[in-house]
């Protein structure tokens, strides 16, 4: 093929470093040119003229060629038609991305990026075993890539759900439904009476002002009247709106009764709201994509279990796997989101405290006996980790003081129970990969302030030591910088993430 020019064109707002180097690795394998030239803000690089290709970069808004200009799948994705107008940020809520709030989502741009470069299409398999709200199996289902995920979480696993069943929906379905749906929650309201016997009213009653109880129950009900991907969406939609309406302190990760006042705005109000929005986001965004519909799906199973469940059976049946697993002493996921996980109906008031224990990363034990034990198991190195990893563990605990409080004695504990357990999640990610294939890991570095003094916990590193462990050979451990791009102090906030990739 004739070699050309081609000048690449960055979308216009600020980049990490990373992303540069990204879209750098993206050029190399998806146009393989003979050289590139950064000049005046653009790329030059000569090489075969491949539109495809050229439209598949994450980073860039337009190639131009001989005067023609090829626009990027991604560039319409963020952009849509242009009807709305957005600042100079990038756009991480296109598509269904931003129907739910969700802490440690991952930033879709990087996982189509890494689709990229390790060159994953359809006829591909995916994996994410930690899959959280579905980042990863809605950035395969737009490119028709099949993708599976686990997650402990029944919220997620159900946001995951609704936002791959939303990517089939219309904006005239969405808007359509919307009034049926409000006329029926009418009708449904003057005959509601909560039923004060119920354990799930009771709880979500100390939750919630009366009245404001009263209309979100007749919401729920009045969607589970719809057709199923179209229910499904209007409750997703009401459980990110429920917090905000609470008595629960809406930025606090843990539940804590609120200071700030109730919202002015009507409950139903943000509700249409939301639905106009997600309407009018999901018509952007077919501007790109059409309307499509996929298979990928959420699993609602533990990672450590996955062999119960079918669709995890097959040893060596995945080609890459990409996650963002949880940290050590993780975000309170489940105590965050208890309010959503009641008012769907997931869960009992109950179950919260055993789930949230239940999670990898999770700051609790379940009962004292459990915290002893594991006291034993990491002072003695039972499970056998790497002795690197133990060693960081009794450095941390030669630092506690008799002063320091329950969580800080107990932290040398979770922290080995944490590794132990990311040992028998890789090790089942291991079984599901096929040879040679990469599993991709995003993950922060923490600290902790034991004994007084800051100590840094190298999560990335520490976990390299347990993918060798369980038989992954380590490709590549690359740093993302995480800084707040668009604050003002940007750049003091650098917060250090890690892209590990191993290889089977
Ligand atoms: C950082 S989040 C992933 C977020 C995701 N990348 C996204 O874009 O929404 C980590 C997830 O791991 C899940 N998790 C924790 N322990 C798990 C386990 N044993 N099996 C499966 N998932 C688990 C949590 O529920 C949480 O959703």
């Amino acid at each position: 093929m004739k070699t050309q020019e081609i000048d690449l064109f960055w979308h216009n707002y600020k980049f990490f470093p990373y992303e540069k180097r990204f879209a750098l690795r993206e050029i190399e394998t998806l146009l393989k040119p003979n050289d590139i030239k950064e000049l005046n803000g653009k790329l030059i690089i000569s090489g075969s003229k491949n539109s495809e290709a050229i439209k598949k970069l994450v980073y860039f808004s337009h190639a131009e060629i001989d005067q023609n200009i090829v626009q990027t799948l991604q560039f319409h994705c963020e952009n849509g038609s242009g009807t709305i107008p957005r600042h100079k940020r990038q756009n991480t809520r296109y598509s269904v991305h931003g129907l739910h709030e969700y802490k440690g989502k991952f930033n879709p741009q990087v996982v189509r990026s890494l689709f990229n470069i390790y060159n994953i299409h359809k006829g591909d398999k995916v994996l994410d075993p930690f899959c959280g709200s579905g980042t990863t199996l809605v950035e395969a289902a737009h490119d028709n890539i099949t993708a599976k995920g686990t997650d402990i979480n029944p919220l997620a696993v159900f946001i995951a759900n609704t936002k791959i069943g939303a990517l089939n929906l219309s904006f005239n379905e969405v808007v359509q439904s919307k009034g049926q749906f409000f006329k029926r929650y009418s009708a449904i309201k003057l005959k509601l009476k909560l039923n004060d016997e119920d354990p799930r009213i009771q709880y979500l009653k100390s939750w919630f002002p009366e009245a404001t109880l009263v209309e979100i129950e007749a919401l729920r009900l009045s969607a589970n009247e719809l057709e199923e991907s179209i229910k499904n969406l209007f409750l997703v939609i009401i459980s990110n709106t429920l917090r905000e309406y609470s008595f629960q302190e809406p930025l606090d990760l843990r539940i804590r009764r609120r200071t700030t006042p109730l919202p002015t705005t009507k409950i139903l109000d943000q509700v249409s709201d939301s639905i106009d929005a997600f309407a009018q986001n999901i018509k952007e965004f077919h501007t790109a994509f059409k309307p499509l519909k996929s298979n990928n799906k959420a699993h609602h199973i533990d990672i450590k279990l996955s062999q119960q469940d079918t669709a995890f059976k097959k040893e060596n049946s995945f080609d890459f796997a990409i996650t963002s697993p949880p940290y050590a002493t993780a975000l309170p996921y489940i105590d965050t989101q208890r309010l959503s996980l009641v008012w769907l109906n997931l869960i009992s008031a109950k179950e919260i405290r055993p789930l949230e224990s239940d999670l990898i990363g999770s700051r609790e034990f379940k009962m004292k006996s459990e915290q002893l034990n594991w006291q034993q198991f990491f002072l003695e190195n039972k499970h056998s980790l790497p002795k690197e990893i133990h060693s960081f563990c009794m450095q941390l605990n030669s630092k506690l003081k008799p002063s320091e409080g329950f969580r800080k004695i107990a932290l040398p504990s979770l922290l080995y129970r944490y590794f132990y357990d990311m040992k028998l999640a890789f090790e089942e990610v291991h079984r599901l990969l096929k040879e040679e294939k990469y599993f991709c890991l995003i993950v922060g570095h923490n600290h902790t302030t034991i004994g007084g003094s800051r100590t840094d916990i190298d999560t990335p590193k520490l976990l390299s030591f347990i993918g060798k462990e369980v038989g992954f050979k380590i490709h590549e451990i690359l740093p993302l910088e995480a800084y707040q791009r668009y604050g003002l102090n940007s750049l003091n906030a650098v917060q250090q993430e890690s892209l590990i990739v191993f290889k089977k």
